[in-house]
């Protein structure tokens, strides 16, 4: 039976109640994370919390916990949900006010904390010599102006997604003036004649924790990366693109609107930095059993 995490206890998903004058509900007003484990053991923990802080001052959402306890908090319901692969999903809103009111509660009140875990699907990286890849389109960024900070108000993420769904891709990327931001729930990657780009970290995307990851280890293996703006049709012209995410790391895109990327399979260069990937991860955390 699954356990999630309610404000200070843990019990099971029908038993967490909050109420819908949560200002989560109410007005999206509220932020998240999404930390993967491996083995049981939490992947870039200290990272995930440093953009859980920095949401989470953004926002001027009081920070109910200190890392050490966030830490062990998840750790607990990791255990609690059997260990292995996991995905920690946790989310803080800013509480619940007595009425409905645009400004924020004043006497401030107690944030809400919600935490729950789910599966990972086994990552393409974990086999590059036989993932099959996969295929996104493009779409206009109809987001806000503040995509750094990991706010709970998705509709327009969800809204991108559903389309890309319904064309029978499985990520959006989005372009905003002409130049790619990130996807609908990723950042972007292309390579071009040996060299990976990506946007640069601003207000219009998230500064990804699997985005960083990637960075890290094309500079340490000395794969040429440049973090610079990409136009549309440097997108269209790529050799590779690649999307990154907590929960499926690095996917090779080898289809985008209806045409081949590069040769239409996945690229040397996404083998390469998988394998570079997985071996970090599995140092981290150990072999994991495929689910
Ligand atoms: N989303 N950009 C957006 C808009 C995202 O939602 C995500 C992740 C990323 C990648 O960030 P990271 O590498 O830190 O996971 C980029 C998570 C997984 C989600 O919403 O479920």
């Amino acid at each position: 039976m699954s356990q999630v995490y309610l404000n200070g206890a843990f019990m099971a998903p029908q038993d967490a109640h909050i109420s819908p004058l949560d200002r989560g509900f109410l007005f999206a007003d509220g932020i998240y994370e999404v930390i993967p484990a491996y083995n049981g053991v939490l992947f870039r923990f200290d990272e995930h919390l440093i953009r859980l802080e920095r949401s989470l001052a953004e926002t001027a959402i009081d920070n109910p916990y200190r890392r050490e306890e966030w830490r062990k908090l998840c750790e607990e319901l990791v255990a609690r949900n059997g260990g292995g692969n996991l995905s920690v999903y946790l989310q803080v809103t800013r509480g619940v006010a007595a009425k409905r009111d645009h400004a924020f509660p004043n006497p401030p009140v107690q944030p809400t904390v919600f935490m729950m875990t789910g599966s990972i699907a086994v990552p393409a990286a974990d086999s590059p010599d036989t993932a099959s890849g996969s295929r996104a389109i493009t779409l206009d960024d109809i987001r806000w102006a503040r995509c750094d900070i990991k706010s709970v108000s998705l509709l327009p993420n969800s809204l991108l997604r559903q389309q890309a769904v319904e064309a029978g891709a499985s990520e959006a990327i989005l372009l905003r003036d002409g130049f790619v931001t990130e996807g609908s729930a990723s950042n972007v990657f292309i390579v071009k004649n040996g060299t990976v780009l990506t946007p640069p970290k601003s207000h219009a995307i998230l500064g990804g924790i699997t985005r960083d990851l990637v960075v890290e280890l094309c500079l340490r293996h000395h794969i040429p990366l440049e973090e610079r703006e990409i136009t549309e049709s440097q997108l269209r012209q790529a050799d590779e693109i690649w999307v990154t995410s907590s929960t499926k790391e690095i996917v090779p895109v080898i289809q985008l609107n209806n045409s081949p990327v590069g040769d239409g399979v996945p690229g040397p260069l996404w083998k390469t930095v998988a394998r570079h990937y997985v071996t970090f991860k599995r140092r981290l955390c150990g072999h994991q059993d495929q689910e």
